[in-house]
């Protein structure tokens, strides 16, 4: 990893808190995305499934880009309240929607960050050409973080996967492979995958949550002891809306 701004985590461990995290450590996910793929001082970017807008606020302050935080299940009046309370709030908007019905302006955005997030309402065809693509501008980026398998689980894997999300098959389906990703994603003339990795923050993500001591993290706790560590992975995802072809009347735009 690029050694340049590895410190800089260190100034959110305040937030590495039960009040805060809603999963493996969403800083460092995005600490080691932006430092991976950095976006442009200045843009406009929808932060899709902020959460408590921990990677919103960590998107101001260290990408210094202006931030539309979008969520579902937080309530944007809580996330508008931690905004001020964090000094954020001229930089931070907060919106309550749902991923599968953005009410923004067409091409608006020079980036749509998604961390822990997508694999809730992405995982299905279609999704990202027709729900999230049409939102940035030509030449901006979808960037993604989020859990997922090494491999496609099969027998014991798969039940101990299922055992972990209770049963419920919709959560279930949200784990998948890089290789599973890739091929729903597939290939356009619209856009390009220009990045796709798994993290190396994996074990301190995780670690973070499980200290935070959150309910919902000493029961990953326990799950991980018996052996679904040895399946799981993060994922990093950089997709580029590709610039538009010259049109008879000169623009970049279709017609
Ligand atoms: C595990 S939490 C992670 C939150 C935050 N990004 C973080 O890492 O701390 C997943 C988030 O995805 C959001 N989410 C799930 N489905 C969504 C949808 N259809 N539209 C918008 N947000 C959604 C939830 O509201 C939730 O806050």
């Amino acid at each position: 990893m690029d050694t340049k701004n590895n410190n800089r985590i260190e100034n959110y461990r305040e937030f590495f808190t039960k009040e805060y995290l809603m999963g493996p450590n969403s800083l460092r996910l995005l600490d080691e995305m932006l430092t991976k793929y950095p976006l442009k001082e200045g843009g406009r970017v929808m932060d899709l499934g902020c959460g408590t807008g921990l990677s919103s606020m960590f998107l101001a302050k260290e990408a210094k880009v202006r931030v539309f935080a979008t969520d579902l299940w937080i309530a944007a009046g809580q996330n508008a309240e931690r905004f001020r309370k964090w000094g954020i709030d001229d930089q931070v908007i907060p919106i309550y929607a749902d991923a599968n019905t953005l009410p923004y302006a067409e091409g608006y955005f020079d980036a749509i960050v998604s961390i822990d997030a997508y694999h809730y309402f992405g995982a299905k065809k279609g999704v990202f050409e027709e729900k999230i693509l049409p939102f940035l501008k030509r030449g901006g980026v979808f960037m993604a973080a989020m859990p997922g398998v090494k491999e496609e689980l099969t027998g014991e894997a798969a039940e101990l996967l299922m055992e972990w999300v209770g049963g419920n098959k919709d959560d279930y389906d949200t784990f998948h492979c890089r290789k599973w990703w890739l091929d729903l994603i597939g290939k356009s003339s619209e856009y390009e995958v220009v990045l796709d990795l798994d993290l190396d923050c994996y074990e301190e993500a995780w670690s973070d949550w499980f200290r935070s001591g959150h309910e919902y993290g000493i029961k990953d706790k326990a799950f991980m002891d018996r052996g679904m560590g040895r399946y799981l992975s993060l994922m990093g995802l950089v997709i580029k809306r590709k610039q538009g072809e010259r049109n008879e009347y000169g623009t970049t735009d279709r017609i």
